[in-house]
């Protein structure tokens, strides 16, 4: 099994032992491109660029999949959370045309990654099947179906669905697809490693300096690069592009059907948020793969529910026999709906980034790596300008902007003073957490199952918004970008780059004392 960025394990990350790297950093050598983050987008970033003939560095804080990778659900899709119909009224036609190609390109680079490299990860192109059940998700349906058929999808109406739901209307898409995320970045991380890549897992990149080569101070010491890319999912640091993406948290499950009825193809409701149903095959085994109850990160009391609710659900429609694997993960959402790749606004030239995939993150890796890989060795393609972090959409997506930073100041003068008693810290149960006043002062306390408090200062280490605890995934979440702590304050996601301050109460819980700790 390897680590993952929360406390519940997913389907892939128990399926797993860690990955070893083989070649070792050269901290004398300047990389023409140094890629930050171990995931999907990292790795395949970095293949391409190797293969381009670039000499390549690949820092990864943890292990590789810690991120979202390891907790994805890992549908690869034509049809996306951002409707081509959307997409049409905040760009133009074109450019919906641009995206569907786009991800069809992705879709295929996964496909002969896999051929190229003989990478075992049960990747298989499948049907996809959508399906409204009032009159209203109908007529969203059917637009959906419009605009995707526009975009040369191939979409056939259906009377039956391979799922034992109630549905008012319902639509196969072909040509979609589905793995298994980590045995496929595995794949990639090997592939990468012998086309002469370097790989250093437990290397936290804490700065950098853009000079004449870019200086990035690490963990494991310095590296210098021409080029930086962020491939973390969100980037560290303060940046526009964190005031334009919103994080989301989901939730799944891996369950054995008592009946076998495992269905082949991918299944998605029109609920708001949706379901998404899948099967597969992990070392032997079958599992349905179950997710939904999606969320504003740090938006929601009680995490532990929604995964109570998914269950419930699944049950009510499954012949469900155990339930072997729980587990939620991060994604975050553009404000316009597309994501945001190529050079991070406000930086020079030389340092990239690739955000705000929504959920499709598995075909918008491969979407960033191509865009991000035709910069670097100077193609400029349609694509650059269109996924351009730093283009200004005042569409649609200007409401979710407006909406969120009004969230992020009343999160900053609201949450940091509500009155809360100093008695609650006698009063947790094991397994609880709670921020409370105590002389004067916000203090974030956990209560472990053996009795000991875990005491942090509750003020996010990015740009001061107050962490909430997430019960689901033992993490204090941060709700404003997304930036996640364990239970002592190590930094589990960006953008937050240090820790939380750390507290350690003397025995008598009068005395409190604070230490810094990177
Ligand atoms: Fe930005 Fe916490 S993640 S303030």
């Amino acid at each position: 099994m390897i680590q993952r960025d929360a406390s519940t394990i997913s389907l892939w990350q128990g399926n797993i032992d860690p990955f070893q790297p083989t070649l070792m950093a050269d901290h004398t050598a300047t990389y023409d491109v140094i890629i930050v983050g171990g995931g999907i987008t990292g790795l395949t970033t970095a293949l391409l660029l190797q293969e381009a003939g670039k000499r390549c560095l690949l820092l990864e804080a943890n292990n590789i999949g810690f991120g979202t990778t390891g907790g994805t659900t890992a549908h690869l899709n034509t049809i996306l959370d951002t409707t081509y119909e959307q997409i049409e009224k905040n760009f133009s036609k074109e450019d919906a045309g641009l995206v569907r190609e786009s991800v069809g390109a992705a879709i295929g680079l996964i496909q002969q990654n896999i051929e190229r490299f003989s990478i075992d990860c049960g990747f298989d192109y499948t049907d996809a099947y959508l399906f409204a059940q009032d009159d209203q998700q109908t007529e969203a349906l059917e637009a959906i179906a419009k605009s995707a058929r526009a975009e040369g999808i191939n979409i056939t109406l259906q009377d039956k669905i391979p799922v034992p739901f109630h549905f008012t209307k319902a639509y196969k898409f072909t040509e979609q697809a589905r793995f298994n995320p980590l045995a496929y970045i595995y794949g990639l991380a090997r592939a990468f490693e012998k086309a002469g890549g370097v790989i250093v897992q437990d290397c936290r990149v804490i700065d950098i300096h853009n000079t004449k080569h870019i200086k990035v101070d690490t963990t494991t010491g310095e590296f210098t690069g021409m080029n930086i890319v962020y491939a973390t999912h969100i980037p560290p640091g303060i940046n526009l592009v964190h005031l334009r993406c919103i994080p989301y948290r989901s939730y799944a499950l891996a369950v054995r059907l008592a009946d076998n009825a495992y269905p082949a193809e991918l299944i998605y409701d029109m609920h708001e948020p949706y379901h998404y149903f899948r099967t597969q095959e992990v070392n032997g085994k079958k599992y349905l793969i179950a997710g939904g109850e999606d969320h504003q990160t740090g938006h929601h009391e009680n995490t532990e529910q929604c995964f109570r609710n998914l269950e419930a659900f699944v049950r009510e429609h499954f012949n469900v026999k155990s339930v072997d694997y729980k587990w939620s993960s991060q994604f975050y959402e553009s404000a316009d709906g597309l994501p945001y790749i190529g050079n991070m606004p406000g930086q020079p030239d030389n340092v990239y980034v690739a955000t705000g995939f929504g959920g499709n993150g598995m075909v918008y890796s491969g979407v960033a790596a191509m865009v991000i890989r035709n910069i670097i060795v100077g193609k400029h393609r349609a694509t650059e300008k269109l996924f351009d972090p730093n283009r200004i959409k005042p569409v649609a997506g200007f409401t979710n902007f407006v909406t969120h930073n009004a969230d992020v100041v009343k999160l900053f003068f609201g949450k940091l003073f509500p009155a809360h008693k100093l008695t609650a810290l006698a009063e947790m149960a094991p397994g609880e957490a709670q921020v409370v006043n105590y002389e004067g002062n916000r203090i974030a306390l956990y209560k472990d199952e053996e009795g000991v408090l875990h005491a942090v200062n509750p003020v996010c280490t990015h740009m001061k918004c107050e962490v909430g605890w997430n019960s689901a995934e033992h993490s204090w979440d941060c709700p404003c970008h997304g930036a996640r702590y364990d239970a002592d304050g190590r930094v589990l996601n960006t953008p937050a780059d240090r820790n939380l301050e750390h507290l350690d109460i003397s025995h008598d819980t009068t005395k409190v004392e604070a230490h810094e700790h990177i």
